[in-house]
């Protein structure tokens, strides 16, 4: 013990590579447990800035040991790409583990992803491409291609031969795309083998044993609550579940082994792709955080969709994952206005919700309640200490604890690692 769950609050870049970071040095393991190299997190240490895609953010501190958990969907060529480009910055990467359960991303998933976004012209989601969607379709569907299955050529020629045999009705009848070929994909994928094959264990054993011999366990989600296939914005969602229960079932750790759930959320919002984003500003407001805040995809590059604060959003993530404490972030990017409004409950036609609406159909027509908050001219991103903030930007921040659900437990007043103000432990 401890195991500590951190994800995301929102709708994903709230910081949880950087927060993740800087818990780095006080934890053992960090284990990525859903999603791929759709996430994107840029951790600055010093003058380096590092953009991890599939690889735990806990890869960048000496010591930990990163392990990508079976909930992960695996691109082999993106995972021997990304730890290519951190040995050549001289991040020492051999500790890394690897789930034998983990499934892997192969090209015809990545085919479809992009192809099937094409088809649905208006009405598509915005994925980034990178094949999750269509993996995860085959794991729940039962032909996927898992990280074992490379080690019995036999087995994962027929598993292939399985995957595709319905794949390639779908690219070349309904795509109108060429029909990929079971010796492509298989060739593709030995090519890798020789160097994965030492990373790869059972870990869930391995971290059920660091558990019990008193290690720290960080458990770290890519995503956010309002991406995950059950409990977001569905169908605007990733197709993997981000929250609280999915650290256990992406990982192997059973509930009854977490102590902490710590919430990434970010002092205003962002969404990249469609679906409903209520407090969502399309005027100059909205450009001058996104300039701010630089809210620009670390994986697509494209411009994040920005807005207020939303407090239901943030009191629905408290209750779904049994936040125990919050980590604010980018406060700083606040800094300069007179006012700054927060979402306190929604208007849908009328009828006031204080909560997040059961149906998606409220939830589109959903339009921000406002609250008024003050706000403050001076530069925060020197402050180590709450006592360092001035008055307003204290009382916005206890003003959203209020309204939240959880304490907030660290403020992020600047990408640095050091520019975070600690309140209360995350550790222990
Ligand atoms: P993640 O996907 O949740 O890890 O978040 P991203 O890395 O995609 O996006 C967060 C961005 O904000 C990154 O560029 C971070 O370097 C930056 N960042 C994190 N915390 C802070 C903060 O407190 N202040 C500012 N100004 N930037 C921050
Ligand atoms: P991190 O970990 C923000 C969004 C995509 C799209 C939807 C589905 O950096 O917070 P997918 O490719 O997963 O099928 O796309 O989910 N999305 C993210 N948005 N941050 C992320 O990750 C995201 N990962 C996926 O933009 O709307
Ligand atoms: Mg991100």
């Amino acid at each position: 013990m401890p195991a500590i769950v951190l994800l995301g609050a929102q709708w994903g870049d709230e910081g949880k590579g950087k927060a993740t970071d800087v818990l780095g040095s006080a934890v053992d393991y960090v284990v990525k447990y859903n999603g791929g190299n759709n996430a994107g997190h840029t951790v600055v240490i010093g003058a380096e800035k590092y953009a991890l895609h599939l690889l735990p953010s806990g890869i960048l501190t000496p010591g930990v040991v990163p392990v990508i958990g079976n909930g992960v969907v695996i691109d082999l060529g993106v995972l021997f790409q990304e730890l290519d480009g951190l040995d050549a910055r001289g991040v020492d990467t051999s500790r890394l583990l690897v789930s034998g359960s983990a499934h892997l991303i192969a090209s015809y998933h990545t085919v479809i992803d992009k192809v099937a976004e094409r088809f649905l012209g208006g009405a598509r989601l915005g994925t980034t491409g990178r094949g999750i969607g269509p993996t995860y379709a085959d794991k729940i569907s039962r032909v996927g291609v898992r990280v074992q299955d490379l080690f019995d050529e036999k087995i994962l020629r027929q598993k292939v031969e399985g995957a595709l045999e319905q794949k390639n009705h779908l690219l070349v009848k309904v795509y109108n795309r060429r029909a990929i070929t079971v010796d492509e994909v298989v060739e593709e994928f030995l090519g890798h083998v020789e160097r994965l094959r030492p990373m790869v264990t059972d870990t869930a054993l391995v971290l059920s044993r660091a558990l019990d011999e008193g290690r720290t366990v960080l458990l770290e989600g890519g995503q956010a609550t309002q991406l995950d296939v059950d409990h977001g914005t569905y169908p605007f969602v990733t197709s993997s579940n981000p929250t609280a229960g999915g650290a256990c079932t992406g990982s192997g750790i059973p509930p009854t082994r977490i102590d902490r759930v710590v919430a990434v959320v970010k002092a205003y919002t962002t969404r990249v792709g469609a679906g409903p984003f209520p407090t969502e500003l399309l005027d100059s407001e909205g450009e001058r955080l996104r300039s701010d805040g630089a809210e620009f995809g670390t994986t697509t590059g494209r411009p994040r969709r920005c807005g207020w604060y939303d407090a239901p959003v943030a009191r629905y993530a408290a209750r779904i994952n049994g936040v125990t404490d919050f980590v604010l972030t980018k406060l700083d990017v606040l800094t300069g206005r007179e006012r700054i409004p927060v979402c306190v409950a929604y208007d849908v036609e009328g009828q006031r919700f204080d909560e997040m609406p059961m149906t998606q159909t409220d939830f589109h027509h959903a339009r921000p309640v406002y609250e008024e908050l003050a706000g403050w001219g001076e530069d925060i991103t020197g402050a180590r200490s709450l006592d360092d903030l001035p008055k307003n930007a204290q009382g916005y921040v206890r003003a959203l604890a209020e309204m939240s659900g959880a304490p907030i437990s660290a403020i992020g007043v600047g990408p640095g690692r050091d520019q975070t103000i600690e309140l209360r432990s995350l550790l222990g």
